[in-house]
């Protein structure tokens, strides 16, 4: 549905994006993630024809967006980062106008169709300036998904609205993929976490992940993390640190508040032996537990380098 090959965008000598390439399958929902200034809003623009690249190519829903961008921008749905309300139409002249600007075929059922998805049906009278905040962005994926485009690409779509609302939003970006391959971007890891089935991060301007969360915890998060909190005296610090160093499968040891991080090989489940290791040199154990990696840690991890 979405074929991304070596995809580059420069701006005069700057380069917004660098060689790029992921796809998406029909149904699917990717996540595009990054930092402000990364490249997602130029990446969404080139794949809803708005935009050339400078080099590369991709094809969205059958169509390549340089050769076909009339095509793309006529099949393709898209919610951009601002979206242009005309806040004296009402809801549903704003949404007709749209379908008809995209020759969609029987119009009214079309925006009947599009408002109820959104949850809007209820307000079709209202004027544009009257809606929320929330209210305006479902407005927005009316607009996008008007002509049952096969897919729909979303810029941000829970930015700036409050908490309630973008629960409200993440669960109409989980309906829609039941009949549409979205593309969406945001910058909160966890929000990507709980609704894409894979993810592509960008830092500037470069992939430098790509897969299933999961996928991406494992590859490029190998280790298991544990915090331990020994009944030993203060002093004795550096011996405990040498002590757990000194066990097969730990990578390393950090002293943190009241206890200490351990980064172990994955799999190696070495809980016994450090049970076993800690008591027998005569300490307590006070706690031992997993810490939960976030793709949040793992995006820090990979931005900071
Ligand atoms: N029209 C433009 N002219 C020059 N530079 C731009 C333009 N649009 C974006 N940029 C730059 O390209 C980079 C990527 O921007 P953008 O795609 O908007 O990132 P994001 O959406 O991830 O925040 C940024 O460094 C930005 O300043
Ligand atoms: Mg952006």
């Amino acid at each position: 549905m979405i074929e991304v090959t070596e995809l580059s965008k420069h701006y005069g000598a700057h380069v917004a994006l660098d060689a790029v390439s992921f796809s998406a399958k029909q149904g699917e929902i990717l996540g595009l993630l990054g930092p402000n200034g990364a490249g997602k809003t130029t990446t969404m623009r080139i794949l809803t024809g708005y935009m050339p690249p400078s080099a590369g190519k991709a094809v969205v829903a059958g169509y390549d967006v340089s050769a076909e961008s009339f095509e793309v921008r006529e099949k393709v749905g898209y919610l951009p980062e601002r979206i242009p309300l005309y806040p004296d139409m009402t809801v549903e002249g704003y949404i007709t106008f749209w379908a008809k600007l995209r020759h969609t075929p029987q119009v009214k059922q079309a925006v009947q169709t599009a408002l109820e998805k959104v949850d809007l049906i209820a307000r079709r009278k209202s004027l544009v300036r009257t809606l929320s905040k929330g209210m305006r962005q479902r407005l927005g994926l009316a607009q996008a998904l008007v002509h049952d485009p096969q897919v729909l690409i979303l810029d941000e779509p829970t930015i700036g609205i409050d908490p309630q609302q973008v629960i409200e939003v993440r669960e109409q970006i989980r309906q829609l993929a039941k009949s549409h391959t979205v593309l969406f971007s945001t910058h909160i890891l966890s929000e990507a976490e709980q609704i894409c089935d894979r993810v592509v991060i960008l830092n500037r301007g470069k992939l430098v992940a790509y897969g299933t969360p999961e996928a991406l915890r494992k590859q490029l998060y190998p280790n298991d993390h544990l915090y331990l909190e020994i009944d030993a005296p203060k002093r004795d610090q550096q011996k405990v640190i040498t002590l757990l160093n000194g066990l097969t499968g730990v990578e390393s040891v950090t002293p943190v508040a009241g206890g200490f991080n351990l980064r172990a090989k994955k799999d190696a489940d070495i809980r016994g032996k450090l049970v076993e290791k800690i008591l027998s040199s005569g300490y307590g154990l006070r706690e031992l537990r997993p810490v939960a990696m976030t793709l949040e840690d793992i995006f820090l991890e990979i931005v900071g380098k």
